[in-house]
């Protein structure tokens, strides 16, 4: 272990729903995703295609996983970070396991080691069990519990070969913004999901909860005598006033860098949030005022790494009728290129790095996603060959980027790109392309994209002395 922990982490990343498909496959309970795609079509439909993670790019079938192994064997990676569907594993969530969930997994690692490649494990990437949706999900209190009971089902089982853990990806983009939009999809379509000003603030304690369950964890993996690492994945993206002069804009970039940002690096490496945060969200419901006795538990249990995802800065905008005050995306001054994402600036990898490095102590850090979807342009040419080059000069900048934040000392560790494969990108179903790989989602054939040979030229060049 202790070469490999020298080694830089070369890889790719994905999530569960996203690539597995096989959604009732070995008695699998469902999901908040199966119930949001299956029974609201919450996506925007593409094409006339069932845009649901059902199929998905049937990354749960061993022949075809084993196929897609010795493509990231090609590439060169040496890491690969993938999460594991809860409702393999529980199928409602709590109580009765599901043996085969885990010998599914279990097998996945053993494959992807000896392949060479080593195994992140994130423990929850968004597929909640729908039995526990029904129970009021993250937003009851309970769930703290019955993630720390899922988890330990996963480690006693998995830890002996897995070394590093991701507990749960990207809270803030999941609990603000993907979560309420599919509820306005829900409610487009006569269902109730109004997002009012009631709904932000149980989403601010469904926050909290997932702060909790992470750092639990933690403390969990350790007293279990767990040798490995254990993070937890942050969308980070620096916050720019939108009109640079504009008083209100500065105050609400500063919020919004608090809310999205540093509520939770602090909870992760000051056992705390920040006080704007907490008076915030106590205005609007007094009873989060209490969460400040929960903090002992978030200091008691330091994250051994931080997960970064990082796709672009925002660019924040005072707006009274915002749920938070402030919006971001939709008003856009950068002249960069745009990704799906935001717009294209490298640079702010590399501030975003350093602050980091300067403000939390200089923590362990994997890049555990940077990627680009530039639409559904991406298209198989006559020649077999697809072209990307947007995609490709992208990863190449924000490596570059990413390697001078750690030439001038971030304690970067590593860096997986969004995504090897194209595939199912939530409220966008299938109409975004990620990957370095095109899928032809009715065919499900793999064709390298032009991006794949950027990246492997990349890995093979390396990153130099260490
Ligand atoms: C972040 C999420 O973790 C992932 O699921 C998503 O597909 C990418 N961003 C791209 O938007």
């Amino acid at each position: 272990m202790a070469d490999r922990e020298r080694q830089f982490l070369w890889g790719a990343a994905s999530a569960a729903y996203q690539v597995e498909g096989a959604w009732q496959a070995a008695g699998k309970g469902l999901s908040n995703w199966d119930v949001y795609t299956n029974v609201y079509h919450v996506t925007e439909a593409g094409a006339g295609r069932q845009e649901t993670g059902n199929v998905a790019i049937n990354a749960f079938d061993r022949t075809q996983y084993l196929a897609d192994i010795a493509l990231m064997q090609e590439l060169g990676i040496n890491a690969y970070r993938f999460s594991l569907a809860w409702t393999r594993i529980l199928p409602d969530g709590t109580g009765r396991v599901l043996q085969a969930g885990l010998d599914h997994y279990s097998r996945f690692v053993d494959d992807l080691l000896a392949a060479g490649i080593r195994p992140v494990a994130t423990l929850f990437h968004w597929d909640m069990p729908q039995a526990l949706e029904d129970r009021g999900g993250w937003r009851n209190r309970e769930s703290v519990g019955w993630f720390r009971d899922y988890a330990a089902l996963v480690r006693d089982r998995l830890a002996d070969r897995v070394e590093t853990f991701v507990t749960l990806n990207e809270p803030f983009i999941n609990l603000f913004l993907i979560e309420p939009l599919v509820e306005i999809a829900k409610e487009s379509i006569g269902n109730p999901g109004a997002i009012t000003d009631a709904q932000w603030t149980r989403q601010a304690m469904a926050m909290h909860h997932w702060m909790l369950a992470s750092a639990e964890t933690v403390g969990d993996f350790r007293a279990a005598g767990f040798k490995g690492e254990v993070g937890l994945s942050l969308p980070l993206m620096p916050t720019l006033p939108e009109r640079p002069g504009e008083g209100e804009d500065i105050a609400a970039a500063s919020l919004a860098d608090a809310v999205i940002n540093r509520w939770c690096l602090d909870a992760m490496f000051n056992g705390r949030y920040p006080d704007e945060v907490v008076a915030e969200f106590a205005r609007r419901d007094p009873a989060f005022a209490a969460v400040v006795e929960d903090f002992p538990r978030l200091a008691a249990n330091r994250h051994d790494f931080l997960g970064v995802n990082f796709y672009a800065p925002a660019f924040v905008r005072r707006d009274a009728a915002a749920p938070l005050g402030f919006r971001w995306g939709a008003y856009n001054p950068d002249p960069a290129p745009q990704a799906f994402n935001g717009p294209v600036r490298p640079d702010y990898l590399k501030v975003l790095l350093e602050r980091i490095r300067d403000d939390y102590g200089n923590p362990p850090v994997y890049i555990t996603e940077n990627g680009a979807g530039f639409g559904p342009s991406d298209e198989v040419m006559a020649d077999g060959t697809v072209k990307d080059p947007r995609r490709a000069d992208y990863v190449a900048r924000h490596i570059t980027a990413a390697l001078e934040a750690k030439a001038n000392g971030a304690d970067l560790r590593g860096y997986m790109i969004w995504s090897l494969f194209d595939n199912f990108e939530w409220l966008q179903g299938y109409s975004r392309r990620f990957g370095m790989v095109h899928v032809d989602f009715d065919t499900l054939k793999r064709t390298k994209k032009q991006s794949f040979e950027t990246y492997r030229e990349i890995i093979a060049r390396g990153v130099g002395p260490q």
